[in-house]
């Protein structure tokens, strides 16, 4: 049995004086039995959302694979630690098409993060074009074998699925298409990993707010959800995680 987990991931959005927005949802968080939730602010705001967050686990968007040394404006798991971070998002669409980061790279920086113990949510989703050619199954399978460890480490690894022409642009996918992603990756996931592939979670992120949270969630082998833009404010955000309580 997979526990629900609903992460926000703030982008590059967010001030000090939003944080009050982090405390009310800490406060949802932890009246919403049996879900997990976390947040992802940008890096400057790691340090002050944890000592707002009241047990909420709180998260950072990249991550670098070295330990420390001379790379100039990223940051080490080490680091991310160090101010009780607990978790973060790798490969995003957003990084993968900005920073130009690969299935290899996005590897290194997970095998980091889970070396030191951080929860990993590893972004893979195909682009509209690829899907208009019948290729999104082929494309994402591919991505998960060449994005994800293997294993022998210590964090909880998540697969996070987000077609990229379903992010901040209203149009959700289909119940019948995250089903059949979903299936793919959970498929792709036994293969490579056996029986510990089976107990992976697996997000769907894209345009998830408060009215389809609910259809979502029922989709099988969807196990929680990726929030961007409704994660921004406690009364978009509080709803989703309510909705992954009662499934
Ligand atoms: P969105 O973003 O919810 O704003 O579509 C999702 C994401 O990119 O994680």
């Amino acid at each position: 049995m997979r526990r629900k987990l609903v992460v926000g991931n703030w982008k590059m959005n967010g001030n000090l004086h939003q944080l009050a927005e982090i405390a009310e949802i800490a406060a949802a968080a932890k009246a919403a039995a049996g879900v997990d939730v976390a947040l992802c602010p940008p890096f400057t705001l790691i340090a002050p959302a944890v000592a707002r967050s009241n047990g909420l686990a709180i998260g950072a968007q990249d991550v670098h694979p070295a330990e420390s040394g001379a790379h100039t404006g990223a940051v080490s798991a080490a680091m991310l630690k160090e101010v009780h971070a607990q978790l973060v998002i790798v490969g995003h669409s957003e990084r993968r098409a900005e920073a130009g980061e690969t299935d290899a790279q996005v590897r290194a920086k997970a095998e980091a993060a889970l070396a030191r113990g951080l929860q990993t949510i590893v972004c893979v989703g195909e682009s509209e074009a690829e899907r208009e050619a019948g290729r999104h199954v082929d494309v994402v399978t591919g991505q998960v074998k060449g994005s994800l460890p293997d294993d022998g480490h210590e964090g909880e690894m998540v697969v996070a699925y987000e077609p990229i022409w379903a992010i901040g642009t209203g149009k959700v996918a289909t119940p019948a298409d995250v089903a059949e992603m979903h299936a793919a990756i959970r498929g792709a996931l036994r293969e490579r990993l056996g029986e510990r592939g089976g107990r992976i979670r697996i997000l769907y992120g894209g345009s998830v707010k408060a009215d389809n949270a609910a259809e979502l969630f029922a989709v099988p082998d969807v196990d929680g959800a990726l929030v961007g833009g409704a994660s921004l404010t406690a009364a978009q955000f509080v709803p989703i995680v309510e909705a992954a309580a009662r499934h």
